[in-house]
């Protein structure tokens, strides 16, 4: 008996009777058509072992379970990869609410920014939280986007502006990453706004950026990636192009917010700079998408933030026509989207850019990870991939976006361990 094992990987996980498994394919962005051609397998079957990874995927009746630990029946169930959310604001202090009255009588996002509120206010809450604090809200909003079955997230700092209130917010990342189970990719955006202790002190600011606090967070292992907030106001091109290349010089990969509120050039840098993903892209020109084809640069579009802000919808068709890879993130911050649920951008992702849903599984799940760097390993369903996987409430895939605003994630696995199971989810019952 004993020697049956000797080399075995031990199995660890089977999961049966999948409906359909859906999943894109590959280890690297996929754009333009190859965007929307999606493997779809029907009654099928994963099995995966105690290293989180995937072993292997058949059609037909489930293979013998002998020593399998964990055997899930998906009761004909959708099956995809776990869903990658790759821009998000997720550690800060406090709220905004104060800001909905002013929005709904007609102060717009640079208005209210420009008085001192907005960034600047959740900037004042956040500097006066411990790392603790800010580690355990910022947990909370993780835990409600594991339920909706998001199991990696890109996750950025900008609300300290000073050196120890961003090294806290990179911290609190790196800690709930070490918690585990949803995995964090941290970027480092010192570059949310200009704090107001330096408005009359610009180019100080800059410097410290780009010689002391880009290199010391590089040094320290505290940030993958680099960003900007590149808007009218806020930091110009030029800015975010001598930032960026500091950044790289350490080993920060590039990212930029561009185009969010106004068209001012940065969504054209991406190219030169190797930028890893362009993100927001609302009002992104011809030239701007020309540049993403260019550059191979990935387009990270986010619908709630187009809606919370009342805003136009980024040119997603266009993108795609173009080549594009576009991924689909929710934005989460205080400000321009207070909203956890990736499932909802997915629908806005059909309803408002035009993807299809096949385009809109590879958005928020292998462009996701290649936005984050990690489509080597995460994104698709596929051997040798991690198993980080969502059964669905749902027999189809057109299901998932079709629903609006319901939490459809019934079972959530991250790594072959079960991480997260619906409330109303039974075994037995029908979705
Ligand atoms: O992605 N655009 C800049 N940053 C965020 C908003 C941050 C905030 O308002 O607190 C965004 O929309
Ligand atoms: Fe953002």
């Amino acid at each position: 008996m004993k020697e049956q094992w000797q080399g075995m990987t031990m199995k660890k996980l089977l999961i049966h009777n999948i409906g359909l498994l859906a999943t894109p394919e590959g280890k690297t962005a996929r754009g333009g058509a190859a965007q929307g051609k999606i493997r779809k397998l029907e009654n099928a079957w994963l099995l995966a072992n105690e290293k989180g990874l995937i072993t292997e995927i058949g059609q037909g009746p489930a293979p013998d379970t002998f020593g399998v630990f964990t055997v899930i029946n998906a009761g004909g169930r959708l099956v995809t990869p776990g869903l990658v959310d790759a821009h998000t604001h997720l550690v800060f202090g406090g709220w905004r609410q104060n800001e909905f009255g002013l929005k709904l009588r007609g102060a717009s996002y640079l208005e209210i920014l420009e008085a001192g509120g907005g960034i600047l206010s959740t900037v004042k809450a956040t500097r006066a939280a411990t790392e603790e604090e800010l580690a355990e809200k910022a947990g909370k909003a993780l835990k409600e986007m594991l339920s909706y079955g998001v199991t990696a997230v890109e996750a950025k700092s900008g609300y300290g502006l000073d050196r120890e209130t961003e090294l806290k917010q990179l911290r609190a990342i790196g800690r709930l990453n070490q918690e585990g189970p949803v995995e964090l990719a941290a970027t480092y955006l010192g570059a949310h706004a200009l704090p107001a202790e330096y408005k009359e002190n610009r180019e100080e600011y800059l410097r410290l950026l780009t010689e002391e606090w880009i290199p010391e967070i590089a040094r320290e292992g505290l940030a993958e990636f680099c960003d900007v907030f590149c808007e009218k106001g806020v930091f110009m091109a030029e800015e975010t192009r001598r930032i960026l290349e500091a950044g790289k010089r350490h080993g920060l990969i590039p990212k930029i917010h561009a185009d969010e509120i106004e068209a001012i050039g940065g969504t054209e840098l991406t190219a030169e700079l190797g930028a890893v993903s362009a993100e927001h892209l609302i009002v992104c020109q011809e030239s701007g998408i020309r540049a993403l084809a260019a550059g191979g640069t990935i387009a990270c579009l986010l619908p709630m933030t187009s809606l919370y802000l009342g805003a136009a919808f980024a040119p997603a068709r266009e993108m795609i026509n173009a080549g594009v890879p576009v991924a689909v993130a929710s934005d989460f911050n205080p400000g321009s989207c207070p909203g956890l649920n990736l499932q909802l951008a997915m629908t806005m992702a059909c309803l408002r850019y035009r993807l299809t849903p096949e385009e809109m599984l590879t958005a928020v799940t292998l462009n996701g990870a290649a936005a984050i760097n990690r489509a080597d390993r995460l994104g698709s369903l596929e051997v040798g991939k991690q198993a980080d996987m969502v059964i669905w409430k749902a027999e189809d895939l057109e299901y998932l976006p079709y629903r609006l605003g319901s939490n459809l994630a019934d079972v959530v696995i991250k790594k072959s361990e079960v991480v997260w199971v619906n409330e109303y989810c039974h075994p037995e019952a029908a979705f």
